[in-house]
């Protein structure tokens, strides 16, 4: 079942190279590190985990349920639990940064920890870069100085993309470590978190020329 999910994940995961298997894997990766630690149920956590961006809104015309709907119908055909199925697609429909103003509402471990890896992903070296090429495939400016960031309270504003990918640190990379649900997550977003602010103070120093 996980080889027949990496296979699907692998094929259908093509659109922007910070959103493609690789994410999906690294994702899975962190997600069982702190599964173990926190001692939530490593099968749903690493279905979720792979799962978790199959059929993200952002590439579905704003669709918000895509990603859920396309997962149960991929997990119904293994004849699992109906109630892991359901866990899965509730992770999955839950586990999206919302905007800097809006709390996660994730209830169960297995989502807290899913959620803190695709967090994690999105933080440090591999969080810049994948914001960055997420900036160039939808044409979004680096910096725009004159254009300050938004702390966004509801989803629908802060679908609308980001004035510049470096707003776009302070419109979400830089909350991260403070909406870890895990104290593992919280541990392991530290460093990133340091990282990912030091880089940002350099950038806006260079940019100075
Ligand atoms: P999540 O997977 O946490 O719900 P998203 O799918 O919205 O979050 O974003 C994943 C990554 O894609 C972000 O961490 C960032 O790297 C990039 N990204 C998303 N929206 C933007 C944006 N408006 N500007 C620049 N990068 C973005
Ligand atoms: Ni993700």
């Amino acid at each position: 079942m996980i080889n027949d999910t990496e296979e699907l994940v692998k094929k259908t995961m093509k659109g922007d190279p910070g959103h493609d298997w690789f994410h999906a894997d690294r994702v899975r990766k962190l997600a069982l590190y702190i599964a173990k630690k926190e001692n939530a149920d490593l099968l749903i956590v690493e279905l979720a985990a792979l799962l978790h961006d199959i059929a993200d809104h952002k590439f579905h015309n704003g669709d918000e349920d895509a990603g859920n709907r396309v997962a149960t119908k991929w997990l119904n055909r293994f004849k699992l639990d109906p109630s892991i199925v359901k866990e899965i697609a509730y992770i999955i429909k839950e586990v999206s940064f919302k905007g800097a103003k809006v709390k996660s509402k994730m209830k169960t471990i297995e989502g807290m920890v899913v959620r803190d890896a695709d967090k994690l992903d999105a933080l440090g070296a591999i969080g810049i870069a994948r914001t960055f090429s997420f900036g160039g495939h939808f044409g979004v400016p680096m910096y725009l100085p004159e254009i300050k960031p938004i702390l966004h309270s509801s989803f629908a504003q802060y679908k609308k993309l980001s004035a510049s990918t470096v707003n776009h640190f302070y419109e979400k990379l830089l909350l991260l470590k403070d909406q870890m649900h895990t104290k593992t997550g919280k541990r392991l977003a530290q460093k990133r978190h340091r990282f990912t602010e030091a880089y940002l103070r350099r950038f806006l120093t260079e940019w100075k020329g």
